[in-house]
């Protein structure tokens, strides 16, 4: 069928986003994990592709089908992650809406752990690799449009403007995740986009709708860049 131009916005684009949690195992069936739906990583995979881009989808452990007309490359771990999100080939835009382990077991034990008298065992965790932080400081092939998200409960706007000055992202579409808000798994969302030039504040609404919007804005600040 027919689209309009407007919804061609990205036509000829390349757009990486990641999607969902990453699970980092403990034993062969246990894992240390981060609650994500992934719905508003996949919405925003699904918005880029009915604008017209090509896009590639690297995605957690999700419950949720994957977007039509996208490349989508299943991992479960961080490090799995990134190491997709390194091949994959060199975007014009990156959004990371993943919600990453921050750590990690440091040993993982080849066998199931069993309980027992000595009671319950001892974590080591490690500190995982920060994808988007890595992708934003690239010093050769880094996308024109480096976008993160900000999941907080609280201090959200300046802890969203911490981050985009800490990793060396564009921008940051920041939400209030307190569980009371619902967004947590929910089909709505409520963000600020945060950036250099300021902060936004959206109404709350469907989590498609603030795909659609987020891909129309970086639409336009692609063409900006050009
Ligand atoms: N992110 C990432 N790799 C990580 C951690 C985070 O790519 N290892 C990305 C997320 O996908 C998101 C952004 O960084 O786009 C912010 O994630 P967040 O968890 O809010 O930031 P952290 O730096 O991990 O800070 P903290 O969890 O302590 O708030
Ligand atoms: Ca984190």
């Amino acid at each position: 069928h027919l689209l309009a131009p407007k919804e061609q916005s990205l036509a000829g684009r390349r757009v990486l986003v990641t999607s969902g949690p990453t699970h980092e195992p403990i034993d062969p069936v246990r894992v240390l994990a981060n609650r994500s739906s992934g719905r508003q990583g996949h919405a925003i995979a699904q918005a880029a592709a009915d604008a017209g881009a090509e896009v590639v989808l690297v995605s957690g452990p999700v419950s949720i089908p994957d977007p039509c007309g996208v490349r989508v490359v299943h991992v479960e771990t961080a490090r799995e992650m990134l190491a997709a999100v390194e091949s994959a080939p060199p975007s014009d835009v990156a959004v990371f809406a993943a919600a990453v382990a921050d750590w990690r077991v440091a040993e993982e034990s080849a066998s199931k752990v069993k309980k027992g008298p000595a009671g319950p065992p001892a974590l080591t965790l490690v500190e995982n690799p920060d994808i988007l932080a890595t992708i934003a400081q690239r010093r050769i092939g880094r996308p024109t449009l480096v976008v993160g998200f900000a999941a907080e409960t609280n201090d959200v706007i300046a802890n969203a403007q911490a981050k985009l000055a800490r990793k060396g992202c564009d921008l940051i579409v920041a939400n209030d995740v307190s569980p009371a808000t619902g967004i947590m798994g929910g089909a709505s969302n409520s963000v600020h986009l945060v950036s250099v030039s300021g902060v936004e504040t959206w109404p709350s609404m469907a989590k498609d709708e603030v795909a659609g919007r987020l891909i129309d804005r970086i639409a336009s600040l692609l063409g900006k860049n050009q």
